[in-house]
């Protein structure tokens, strides 16, 4: 296999299910601005994701719930006007799609209408399928999120799922309700490897994991994690980091600032 990316052809929901059946893997990363989407697009990474991550990792909230759908559509579109090639999708927000399914279909239609996603992604399996199939009908293309769900954090905690016979059971219902209402992938988040590989195995559609081992046929990660951006946050379990972009940001700017004092600049 090339370790050169194909930028030559953009991804679509065929090329997925393709990749699938093929046993090729799949990447997705996450950017909330023009300038990352451009770098992370142009890495030839399947999918770019405009997570609600975005909450904490650039707005400074400690969970994901401050973020609303003008948030999502703001970053949305300075994202879009950087991603030419991947499939872009867009997480529905907390209590956009909850409420009732009329909602979830407006403010779906809304990230693709005027954010331009290719996409929407929204969290959680036996309890949403309903509102899935709602979406998919309405010709939105819906990416599940199963297992850890971050919106539910004040309920679960930041703990591993899918942990005892029970847990697991739920994860599996839950990723055969997101399938079997449509859904073109799904997201499974802080489950047991050899759980993330049974699913996997079960589901004819894309999983794609976050802290859920390597059996799964795709990997999703927050770009910033990988990147090194927050030096001071010490790099989660589940992340490898690739750079250490904040500590040479760090050193640049303390550079400059001693190069002013000193009269060195300009
Ligand atoms: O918001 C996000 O970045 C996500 C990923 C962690 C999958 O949902």
């Amino acid at each position: 296999m090339s370790t050169y990316p194909d930028l030559s052809s953009k991804v679509t929901l065929a090329s997925l299910a393709r990749k699938k059946r093929q046993g090729e893997k799949i990447s997705m990363l996450t950017a909330y601005d023009y300038p990352l989407a451009l770098l992370v697009d142009n890495s030839g990474v399947d999918m770019v994701l405009v997570g609600d991550s975005l909450g904490m990792e650039e707005l400074g909230f400690e969970t994901t719930l401050p973020v609303t759908m003008d948030i999502m559509l703001h970053h949305t579109k300075a994202v879009r006007r950087g991603t030419r090639r991947a499939l872009l999708v867009a997480d529905l927000p907390f209590l956009s799609y909850q409420v009732n399914a009329d909602e979830a279909v407006r403010n779906a239609g809304r990230l693709l209408q005027e954010g331009e996603a290719g996409a929407v992604k929204l969290e959680g399996g036996v309890a949403i399928a309903s509102t899935i199939r709602r979406l998919v009908d309405a010709g939105i293309p819906v990416m599940g999120h199963i297992g850890f769900t971050p919106q539910s954090v004040h309920l679960l905690g930041v703990r591993k799922q899918g942990k005892d016979e029970a847990g697991a059971a739920q994860v599996m219902a839950d990723a055969q309700a997101v399938q079997d209402a449509g859904a073109f992938a799904v997201v499974l988040e802080l489950i047991p490897d050899a759980l993330a590989a049974q699913v996997t195995a079960a589901l004819s559609i894309p999983t794609i994991g976050i802290g859920a081992g390597p059996g799964c046929d795709g990997q999703v990660l927050v770009t910033s994690d990988l990147l090194g951006l927050r030096p001071e946050r010490a790099a989660l379990k589940h992340v490898r980091q690739y750079a250490q972009i904040g500590t040479a940001i760090a050193d640049a700017l303390a550079a400059y600032r001693k190069d002013v004092s000193e009269e060195k600049f300009p």
